[in-house]
């Protein structure tokens, strides 16, 4: 049977991803072969396609961090998974493809019924957003948040969640993205055209508890000036990275990816109020405890079956177009989550 594969043999611009057709892989022992269904596209695809991502990528590779598929064929030795159940999985690079051969370790089933689009929403965005929210911050509610790129992927999700979990928000997003922010409940800031810092100040007085920042560098370093004492900022990403539409690649990048937010967490450590800045990383966490991003997203997979969180989808493109898409997601004008659609049906 006969597959098609997206593959990098260099790290560069959207240039580099290729169309393959191939021999569907079959899988190893203790593994199942997936055909997926849903392949999101995330802005850590675009780092990993420039090699500029802290996680580690060999050349060629495939990318795409996150897929919703069915169980199409099990390896020997596999003791759970049933052919046509549906799964979600992260395998981090290897989702642009029409199946993927992952260990069933990996997979969690996904309730019947549910948008492959919808529930691969889930996988990297939603479960970012809890994890930093629940696992780290902490968050209750009544205490105040700053979410950073709050009409982006995770920036829509944080606000979901945070909306159940009773926080009173604050969102920075440019003009047009606004009324997104609005709609979901917090209060928007265009952090074009006014200091977020001294606006959250005025807004709030003392400040907020927490900030997620997923812009990194030197934003995170104001996101820290605008917490009230005993406050948290989660710094999770790099979105500073790109520039009109360009990403700024290279060693010193990655260098810079992985060493300013470490200098910046030191710091926070040395300054009066108890404030910190705590990183986050989702394949780190799920690394070490596999068992809560298995609970996690089970748990969001129900809150989406019950109608109770409704991601957003930017679009839904073809496998073949993954150039394309993205393309657009370095264009900076995704609003939610995109995904290829790997098989039609
Ligand atoms: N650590 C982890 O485990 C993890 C997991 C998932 C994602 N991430 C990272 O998190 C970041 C966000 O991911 P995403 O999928 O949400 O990206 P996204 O959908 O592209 O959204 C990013 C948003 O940031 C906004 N933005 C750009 N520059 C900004 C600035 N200076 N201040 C405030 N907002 C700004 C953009 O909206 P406007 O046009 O409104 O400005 C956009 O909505 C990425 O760096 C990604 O790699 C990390």
């Amino acid at each position: 049977m006969n597959s098609l594969r997206i593959v990098a043999r260099r790290f560069g611009g959207p240039e580099v991803l290729e169309t393959v057709e191939e021999e569907a892989p079959e899988p190893g022992g203790g593994e199942v072969r997936v055909r997926v269904l849903a392949a999101g596209v995330s802005f850590a695809d675009l780092l990993m396609r420039e090699g500029i991502h802290p996680e580690k990528t060999t050349l060629p590779f495939t990318p795409g961090w996150d897929i919703v598929g069915i169980v199409d064929k099990t390896g020997e030795g596999t003791l759970q998974a049933t052919v046509g159940q549906m799964v979600a999985a992260l395998p981090i690079h290897g989702g642009y493809a029409q199946h993927i051969c992952l260990s069933e370790s990996e997979l969690t089933p996904v309730p019947a019924g549910l948008d492959p689009a919808e529930a691969v929403s889930l996988v990297l965005n939603y479960v970012t957003a809890h994890q930093m929210m629940h696992r780290l911050a902490h968050a209750s509610a009544g205490q105040r948040a700053l979410i950073h790129g709050a009409a982006g992927g995770v920036g829509t999700a944080l606000l979901q969640l945070g909306r159940l979990a009773g926080l009173e928000m604050y969102g920075t997003a440019s003009l047009a993205d606004q009324q997104i922010v609005l709609d979901l409940g917090a209060t928007p800031i265009d952090y074009q055209k006014s200091d977020f810092v001294e606006e959250i100040h005025h807004l709030t007085g003392e400040g907020v508890d927490i900030v997620f920042d997923g812009v990194g560098e030197a934003n995170v370093w104001r996101s820290f000036q605008a917490l009230k004492p005993g406050g948290r900022v989660i710094a999770y990403g790099f979105t500073s990275f790109l520039q009109k539409g360009q990403l700024a690649g290279g060693l010193r990048h990655r260098l810079r990816g992985i060493l300013r937010p470490a200098w910046y967490a030191l710091r926070a450590l040395l300054s009066p109020g108890r404030r910190r800045i705590v990183p986050y990383s989702i394949q780190y966490l799920k690394r070490w405890r596999p068992a809560w991003f298995r609970e996690d997203l089970s748990a969001l997979l129900d809150l989406l079956r019950d109608k109770t969180i409704r991601p957003m989808i930017a679009a839904r493109i073809p496998l073949k177009e993954a150039r394309h898409a993205q393309e657009l997601i370095g264009g900076g004008s995704v609003r939610g989550k995109l995904v290829l659609v790997c098989n039609a049906d």
